[in-house]
Formats: structure tokens, C-alpha cells, sequence
């Protein structure tokens, strides 16, 4: 979920941006119903990426105390729901009391099946330069061979790499764009783009989206359609 928005819906306001990320915060609470109702098991929502460090300082640190307040507040209600928080991204850029809070959250929900993942100080690109990197460092100690980097090995050198690739994304406010989300993860992943701003998304928007991915024929580069026949044209 591309979480997009938040600042024009502050704008339409008349209200400073971070007003816009305070309503944002809610509007995944109510998501994190929605999912629960629908049965989905991973969400993964785009909370900041590493593009986002160039805002305003006042911004930024405002929406990372925002983060901070929000983990405290919902803590207790995510082990309660038995949901699994995991963050992806560049945790050191984070600071030291909001990333000990996150790990105190991940290692408690650590047994859950249902996920959550928070995508903080995230790029797709940075996610794969780090599998590459950490791949070369494996052959150059001698413990993978060249021939042995395939798709797999890649997939398995992501952040989350147990994670399933996405089957539907959806982006708020608009914008036709990926802006350097889960690059190697959306590779097949269905597009769903509503104009309605993320502090106003709400269960309408949220079914409305599952029913287009419902819809869809998914064929993965073949020619079947969904009901498995061939396509005759
Ligand atoms: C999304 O809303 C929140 C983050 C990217 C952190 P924006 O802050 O991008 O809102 P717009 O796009 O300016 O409206
Ligand atoms: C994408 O939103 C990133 C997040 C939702 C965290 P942006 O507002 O940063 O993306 P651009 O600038 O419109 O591409
Ligand atoms: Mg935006």
C-alpha cells in the first residue's frame, strides 16, 4: 500500500502537512481492520523512503516522532490482534530510541502469522544494490559460487526475503507511479490507483480495490485466462 496524500489533503485544509500525516496515521488503523476482515495475511504499507529524508527537517522529524507516538499507542493492540510487525528498510538511518522501539515490537509479534510490514527508510533500489552486496561478499568468502546467483538467491537476499511478492498494490492520491517501491517484489503485482487521498481511504475504497484485483486476469506472461482456458484470439 502506497500511503500518498497526506500533504495535499493537509493543503485542502488549510492545515500544516504534518496535520495531514497525524490523519494519515488513523487511516491505518482502520486498515489494519479492513485486513483483518478480508483476511489478508501480509500487508505492507510505504511509511517513508529514503527520498523522504530530502523534506523540510521540521517534517521529517515530525513524522518520525509521529511513528514513534503511533508504535507506543498501538503496541499493545498489535500482539493483542496477534499481527506481526516487521520493518524493511535502512534501520540505521532511523534513530536509536524509535528503532529499539520497532525491534521491541517485532521480537514480541515474532510468532504471529498475519504481517504487517512497515516500510521505513526504504528503496527498492537500495534493497537490491544491499542483496548484491551482500551476495558478492558470499563469493568472495567462498561460500556461494557466481553460477549459484539466480532469481532465488536474489529473492532470498531482500529484506523480508519469506515474504511473498505482492499480489495487489495500491496507491492513493493519484499518482501513477512506483516511486521506488518494492522493485523487484512487484515484478507481477496487480495495480490499483485511487484519487481519494490516504487520510480519506476508507473500507468503500479499500473493497472497491479488492474487487478490481478480483476482476483482473492475471496471466503472468501466459495466455490463460483465469477461468483456465485458452484464449482463442
Ligand atoms: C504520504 O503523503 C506520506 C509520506 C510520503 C510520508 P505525502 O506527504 O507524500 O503527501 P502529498 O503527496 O504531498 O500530498
Ligand atoms: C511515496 O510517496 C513514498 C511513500 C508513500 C512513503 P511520495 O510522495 O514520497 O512519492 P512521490 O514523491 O510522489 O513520487
Ligand atoms: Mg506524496
Amino acid at each position: 500500500m502506497i500511503m500518498d496524500g497526506n500533504g495535499r489533503w493537509a493543503r485542502q485544509r488549510g492545515q500544516p502537512r504534518l496535520a495531514g500525516h497525524e490523519a494519515g496515521s488513523e487511516t491505518v488503523r482502520r486498515v489494519l481492520n479492513y485486513c483483518r476482515d478480508a483476511g489478508v495475511r501480509y500487508l505492507t504499507l510505504y511509511a517513508f523512503s529514503t527520498e523522504n529524508w530530502t523534506r523540510p527537517e521540521d517534517e521529517v522529524s515530525g513524522l518520525m516522532a509521529l511513528l514513534g507516538r503511533f508504535i507506543k499507542r498501538y503496541e499493545r493492540d498489535l500482539i493483542k490482534r496477534q499481527v506481526r510487525l516487521r520493518v524493511i528498510g535502512r534501520r540505521s538511518d532511523l534513530s536509536a530510541q524509535l528503532r529499539a522501539a520497532l525491534e521491541r515490537v517485532e521480537q514480541e509479534s515474532a510468532g504471529f502469522e498475519r504481517q504487517l510490514i512497515v516500510a521505513l527508510s526504504y528503496s527498492g533500489r537500495s534493497e537490491l544494490v544491499r542483496a548484491a552486496r551482500l551476495i558478492a561478499e558470499k563469493v568472495k568468502a567462498g561460500t556461494m559460487r557466481p553460477e549459484d546467483v539466480d532469481e532465488a538467491a536474489v529473492a532470498a537476499h531482500l529484506y523480508a526475503p519469506d515474504v511473498p511478492d505482492p499480489e495487489l498494490i495500491i496507491r492513493t492520491s493519484g499518482e501513477m507511479r512506483i516511486s521506488n517501491f518494492l522493485l523487484w517484489q512487484c515484478a507481477y503485482s496487480e495495480f490499483y490507483v485511487t484519487p481519494v487521498l490516504w487520510p480519506d481511504f476508507n473500507e468503500q475504497e479499500f473493497n472497491a480495490a479488492l474487487a478490481a484485483y478480483a476482476a483482473r486476469d492475471r496471466r503472468f506472461g501466459g495466455v490463460r485466462d483465469k477461468r483456465g482456458r485458452e484464449d482463442a484470439s
